[in-house]
C-alpha cells in the first residue's frame, strides 16, 4: 500500500466513485438523471476513496445505523459498496479501506458495524462474520388459503404512488427494530432503495396494515411478467421486496392481503425470516416452495467489550471468552461475561474463538456447539458448550430486512 493512501472524497469524487464501483461490478454508469437523485444517498464524511497518484483506484461508501441486538439497540457502521479498479486488485486496497472505515467508526462510536457481501470469502479475515440469514419462498395464490385458525389481522389500504416517498420512511421509523438483526433505514438509504425506483417509473406498490394501535406493517410489492399470450404460457408474478410485521397478527392481515390479489400466479416473498410462521398459517402447503436460503447481515464487533455489555446477556450464567482479532488486536483478550457485566480477565476459557464466529453467535445465528462442530471455536468441555448456548440463545432467529 506505499503509493496508495485513503481518504474522505469530496462531493464532486462522489459520482466517480459510484462509476468505479458500477465498473468493478461489471455495470455501466448511471444516468444523469439517475445521479440527480442517488447524490443525497450519502452522509457527508464517510464516503473514503483510495488514491493511487492523483488517480482514484478504490472507494467505499458507508453510513451510520442503529442495529437491534437481543437486548437492546447499538450503534453500527454500515459498508454499502466497496470496490478497486480492475487494474489494482489484490494489492490490499479492500483491506485498508476496511481498516479506515473501522478506525472511522471507532471514533464515531459505532460499536459494531455491518455489510452485505457479494463475495462470501473475502470478510472473515476482516472479523466479519454471518449474522443473520434469510429465505425465499414462493406461493401460487390460486392454491393456498389460510388456515381459519390463523388471526384475523386489521385493515389493509393501498397507498397512492404519490404517498409512498412521504410515507413509508415514517412508517418504518414508527413500526421500529421489533427483532434482533433489524436495522434503522438513515434518509440517506431512501435515495437508492426508494426514490430511484420512483423516479424511475418502476412498478412499486405499498399497502399498509392497521391494528387497534394503528399503523403496524407493510408490505412492498412489484410485479414481473413471464411466458406470452400467444401460447397461453402468460404469468404474472407479484414480487414482495419488503414486509414488516411488528406481530405475528399483523403478518396474517399482510399474507392475507396479497392472496387475495386478482390476476396473480405466483407471490415470491424476497428475504424472510426462516421463522416467519407461514407454514402454520396456511390451510395447505403444496404450493409454499421455498427457493433460496442466503446469508444476510455480516456483522463485526468493533468493540467487542462495549459490544456484548450492549448486547446483554442473562444474568445467572457466566461464561469466560477469549477472542482472538488479528485485524483489531486490541480487541483480542479473554472476557468474563454475566448480564450486562463485561470485564477483562486471566481467568481459563470456556471458548475460544475468532472475532468473526463472535459476530455469528452475536445474533443468536449460530449456536456455539454448531460452530464447534465446525471447528470455528473451541469449546473448553460438553458442560461449557451448553453453557454458552444458553447464553447467546434467542427465542427469534435473527432477520436484518433491509438491503445495503
Ligand atoms: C472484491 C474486491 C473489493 C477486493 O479488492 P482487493 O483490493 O483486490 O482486495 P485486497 O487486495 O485488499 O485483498 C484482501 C484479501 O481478500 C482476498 N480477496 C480479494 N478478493 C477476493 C475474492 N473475490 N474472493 C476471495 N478472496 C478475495 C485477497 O486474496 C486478500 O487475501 P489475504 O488477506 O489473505 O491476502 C475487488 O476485487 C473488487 O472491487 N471486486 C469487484 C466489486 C466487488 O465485488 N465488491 C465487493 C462487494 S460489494
Amino acid at each position: 500500500m506505499a503509493d496508495h493512501h485513503v481518504r474522505v472524497l469530496t462531493d464532486d469524487e462522489l459520482r466517480p466513485s459510484l462509476e468505479l464501483f458500477r465498473a468493478a461490478t461489471h455495470r455501466p454508469p448511471d444516468s444523469d438523471a439517475n445521479w440527480e437523485t442517488l447524490r443525497h444517498g450519502y452522509p457527508p464524511g464517510r464516503q473514503f476513496g483510495v488514491f493511487s497518484g492523483d488517480s482514484l483506484t478504490g472507494m467505499a461508501h458507508t453510513f451510520g445505523a442503529r442495529l437491534r441486538t437481543p437486548g437492546g439497540v447499538v450503534p453500527m457502521g454500515a459498508l454499502t459498496k466497496l470496490g478497486v479498479r480492475a487494474d489494482h486488485t489484490r494489492r490490499g486496497i479492500a483491506g485498508a479501506l476496511v481498516r479506515h472505515h473501522l478506525r472511522d467508526c471507532t471514533e464515531r462510536g459505532e460499536i459494531v458495524a455491518g455489510l452485505r457481501a457479494s463475495h462470501t470469502g473475502i470478510y472473515g479475515r476482516f472479523g466479519y462474520g454471518i449474522a443473520t440469514n434469510a429465505r425465499q419462498y414462493n406461493l401460487r395464490p390460486g392454491l393456498e388459503r389460510l388456515h381459519a385458525d390463523a388471526p384475523a389481522g386489521g385493515s389493509v389500504r393501498l397507498l397512492d404512488r404519490t404517498e409512498i416517498g412521504k410515507t413509508v420512511p415514517g412508517l418504518v421509523e414508527r413500526i421500529g427494530l421489533y427483532r434482533p438483526g433489524m436495522m434503522s433505514r438513515p434518509a440517506e438509504w431512501y435515495a437508492a432503495h426508494l426514490d430511484l425506483p420512483l423516479n424511475k417509473g418502476e412498478d412499486i406498490r405499498f399497502a399498509v396494515h392497521s391494528g387497534p394501535d394503528g399503523d403496524d406493517g407493510f408490505v412492498g410489492y412489484g410485479t414481473v411478467h413471464d411466458g406470452n399470450w400467444a401460447e397461453h404460457s402468460f404469468r404474472t408474478i407479484l414480487e414482495v421486496q419488503s414486509l414488516y410485521a411488528l406481530t405475528p397478527q399483523v403478518y396474517a392481515g399482510l399474507l392475507r392481503f396479497l392472496l387475495s390479489i386478482d390476476l396473480v400466479d405466483e407471490i415470491r416473498l424476497w428475504q424472510r425470516p426462516f421463522d416467519e410462521p407461514v407454514e402454520w398459517m396456511l390451510q395447505t402447503t403444496e404450493s409454499l416452495v421455498t427457493r433460496h436460503h442466503s446469508d444476510e447481515l455480516w456483522l463485526r464487533l468493533v468493540d467487542v467489550p462495549a459490544a456484548l455489555a450492549a448486547r446483554g446477556f442473562p444474568d445467572d450464567v457466566e461464561l469466560v471468552l477469549e477472542v482472538r482479532d488479528g485485524f483489531l488486536p486490541e480487541n483480542t483478550g479473554r472476557y468474563r461475561v454475566r448480564g450486562a457485566e463485561v470485564g477483562r480477565t486471566t481467568a481459563e476459557p470456556d471458548l475460544t474463538l475468532s472475532a468473526s464466529a463472535l459476530s455469528s453467535l452475536y445474533l443468536g445465528l449460530a449456536t456455539p456447539a454448531t460452530l464447534a462442530g465446525a471447528g470455528r471455536l473451541i469449546g473448553r468441555d460438553e458442560e461449557s458448550l451448553t453453557r454458552a448456548g444458553r447464553m447467546f440463545l434467542t427465542p427469534q432467529s435473527p432477520w436484518c430486512g433491509t438491503f445495503f
